[in-house]
């Protein structure tokens, strides 16, 4: 078995404990003195019966503790200078140890993730009771987990019945998620490279099915290509994959990947990979024989343009929406000079009729979640882009087989082409570069 990039010689970038505490840091700053922050774990989620899914930690948490268990609670202390760091957790049990492997325990919760204390999450309920005297303000996301929500109200109130002149009740709890996602949005140089690291294993991913493609096989043989490089780099896939041979390419989620790869079609590909908890997004789009006909090299044409455009926008000062809004003009004047659609440019904008083919959103934010969090306007104006966030840009047009407006060789078409990108001071920085993205360098990889 052979590698299929250089991934091997990449640095095998992961989050240090060091970062995490210092973004715990940097939220006790920004939380101030007099307040508590609470973060609880992901649950464990039943799939069916006594069958678990494979646990995922929740985003929030996984930024500020890189601890991936379940039962478990963060609690920020910003009173002192650097502020104190609290996890309840679970304990080690050797018993339970024998079934699931090594549990990361009290000891190791402050020797290895660096909190300042550690105690059992069955503690939890007495001690955030103590804690909670003499805050001032909570930081905590209401609304995730209803029965914890009651639990804490229940908390407040009696805390507040029993006030007296020695202490006080907390009176307001605000929302963690302004403060925390904003953070989210600008990433570090350490996140940077575990994202390039996540999207050398997608182009890996990529690389290999679009080279064992030939009609024939099933879009089910070519998913099954995509886990195996995943699961060879321990990455699991950071969403399902798509994977649409012919007009399956025009249903924006499917993933029923199951149907027969034919001679003369398209295949449209949406598969990324989650490392250390980084997912990347990558979506290319390429014949199943190897060989665009004229017209799918055509339509390609114009999405890469479209994509290049979006691309050439996408630098600090610029505004998101001009990014969108630079795919979208590219996208309309291709589709007006292949009849695809009518008019003019002015008119195709003005009225919004591309959208009949240009569905969805030119990208989006992308981190810890695939869709990550962050704000897209700011006070009614499309944010500004800065140097560490991190987006897709990925257009896309789309025909459907009944489409009885185009001619009939436009029909069951779908066009993706989809990268990842880093905003920097300078021009922008393709994570995903090194995958063929035009269709001579996909032609060329499908020879191969
Ligand atoms: N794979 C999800 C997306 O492209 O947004
Ligand atoms: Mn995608
Ligand atoms: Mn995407």
């Amino acid at each position: 078995m052979r590698p299929f990039t250089d991934l091997q010689q990449v640095r095998q970038a992961v989050i240090k404990h060091k970062e995490y505490a210092r973004r715990r840091r940097q939220l006790m700053r920004m939380a101030g003195e007099e307040s508590l922050v609470i973060l609880q774990a992901a649950p464990a989620r039943l799939r069916n019966n006594d069958v678990y899914f494979p646990y995922r930690q929740d985003s929030d948490f996984l930024y500020l503790t890189g601890f991936r268990e379940p039962d478990a609670l963060l609690v920020l202390l910003p009173e002192e200078k650097d502020g104190r760091s609290i996890l309840f957790c679970r304990e080690r049990d050797p018993e339970r140890e024998m079934w699931d492997g090594r549990m990361v325990g009290l000891e190791a919760a402050v020797s290895e993730y660096g909190m300042d204390e550690a105690y059992d999450i069955s503690e939890a309920d007495e001690r955030l009771r103590d804690l909670l005297r003499d805050m001032d303000r909570i930081y905590y996301d209401l609304g995730r987990d209803p029965l914890f929500d009651q639990k804490l109200i229940g908390w407040l109130n009696t805390i507040r019945g029993q006030a007296r002149k020695t202490f006080h009740a907390p009176e307001e709890i605000h929302a963690l998620d302004h403060m925390l996602h904003d953070m989210r949005v600008y990433k570090s140089r350490e996140e940077l490279s575990v994202m390039r690291r996540s999207a050398k294993v997608a182009i890996e991913a990529h690389q290999h099915a679009m080279q064992v493609c030939e009609p024939g096989l099933n879009e089910a043989d070519i998913h099954a290509c995509l886990a195996h490089t995943f699961t060879r780099h321990q990455c699991e896939p950071s969403y399902l994959p798509i994977v649409g041979g012919g007009a399956n390419a025009c249903i924006l989620h499917y993933i029923a990947n199951n149907q027969l790869l034919n001679d003369g079609d398209l295949l449209l590909i949406d598969a990324g990979a989650e490392y250390d908890g980084y997912a990347s997004d990558i979506t290319r789009t390429f014949p199943v024989n190897g060989k665009f006909s004229s017209e799918q090299r055509a339509l390609y044409d114009v999405v890469l343009a479209a994509q290049q455009a979006a691309i050439n926008e996408a630098r600090a000062g610029e505004q998101w929406q001009d990014v969108h809004d630079a795919a979208i003009h590219v996208a309309t004047e291709g589709m007006i000079e292949l009849g695809i659609l009518e008019g003019t440019v002015e008119e195709q904008l003005e009225t919004k009729g591309y959208k009949r083919f240009y569905i969805h959103n030119t990208g989006h934010w992308l981190g810890l979640d695939v869709h990550d969090v962050g704000e897209y306007t700011i006070d009614g104006h499309s944010r500004e882009l800065e140097p560490g966030m991190v987006m897709t840009i990925e257009p896309g047009i789309y025909i459907g087989p009944e489409e009885e407006s185009v001619k009939p060789c436009w029909r069951g078409v779908g066009i993706r082409i989809e990268d990842n990108i880093a905003i920097t001071q300078d021009k922008p920085r393709i994570l995903t570069d090194g995958l063929a993205r035009t269709p001579d360098e996909v032609e060329a990889l499908m020879a191969g």
